[in-house]
């Protein structure tokens, strides 16, 4: 009883810390809160209220401030137009982004893709996913509306911590004859696993 009570209690711990957060913009609300959870699709079991804030997004696209914990994790954004609940069906990550090191990661302008026209006071919510390495994913929202008078985050209020990088993830086909031959299936079915997981959330 005693080891295993200690052991929740170390796990819960490391999910905790393994966590991340929107700082901007302002996230739907507090995810770590009873009855939210961030292993829900698609925005933590948070729920849009009265007190919910929106936060104004230049027409072109607007700033995204992630506070990561994981020492690397593959991450989506998307977005959803509409007011209550948007369907998230539009992605802003086109590529697979492969992120590493615990810290923030600013990405001062996301470009919404062409072929997305946005009018000015349009409501939208952004969800942002986090992936990791066995394919569990990781959710937070915000909500937004567009404005012709917003400005993206700059200067220090948009830094990168010094040991965050972003990677795009290229396919490869080279992965199991790269690898020595002690560990062939191992090596390549952790890759191609990767990939597929990538593909899927994408999409
Ligand atoms: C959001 O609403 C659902 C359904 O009513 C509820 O189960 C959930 O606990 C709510 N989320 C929070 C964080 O209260
Ligand atoms: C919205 O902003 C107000 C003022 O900053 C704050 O008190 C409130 O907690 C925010 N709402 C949510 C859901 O975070
Ligand atoms: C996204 O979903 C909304 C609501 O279901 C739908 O109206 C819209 O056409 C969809 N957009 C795309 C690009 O699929
Ligand atoms: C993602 O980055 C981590 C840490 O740098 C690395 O170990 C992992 O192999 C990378 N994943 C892919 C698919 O490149
Ligand atoms: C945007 O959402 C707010 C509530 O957050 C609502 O009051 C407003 O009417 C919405 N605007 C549009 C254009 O739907
Ligand atoms: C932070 O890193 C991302 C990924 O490399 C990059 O797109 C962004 O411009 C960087 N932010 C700043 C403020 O330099
Ligand atoms: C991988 O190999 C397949 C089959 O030969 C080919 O169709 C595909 O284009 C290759 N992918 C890359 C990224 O080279």
């Amino acid at each position: 009883m005693v080891p295993q009570f200690l052991v929740s209690v170390f796990m819960l711990a490391s999910i905790a810390n393994a966590h991340f957060t929107i700082e901007y913009p302002e996230m739907r609300g507090d995810s770590f809160a009873t009855g939210a959870s961030q292993y829900n699709y698609p925005c933590a079991n948070v729920n849009q209220t009265s007190s919910t804030n929106r936060t104004m997004w230049p027409l072109t696209g607007g700033s995204l401030n992630l506070d990561l914990h994981h020492q690397w994790t593959y991450y989506f954004v998307n977005l959803g137009l509409g007011t209550d609940y948007p369907t998230f069906n539009i992605t802003l990550t086109q590529q697979l982004l492969n992120e590493t090191g615990i810290g923030t990661l600013c990405v001062p302008q996301i470009v919404l893709p062409v072929g997305v026209t946005i009018s000015d006071g349009q409501n939208a919510s952004i969800q942002v996913v986090t992936v990791g390495q066995s394919g569990s994913a990781l959710y937070n929202c915000a909500d937004i509306t567009f404005s012709s008078t917003a400005t993206t985050l700059s200067g220090s209020s948009c830094t990168n911590s010094s040991n965050v990088a972003v990677a795009v993830v290229q396919a490869s086909n080279t992965t199991t004859t790269s690898h020595s031959t002690s560990t062939p299936s191992a090596a390549s079915g952790k890759r191609s696993g990767l990939i597929s997981t990538g593909g899927a959330a994408v999409v």
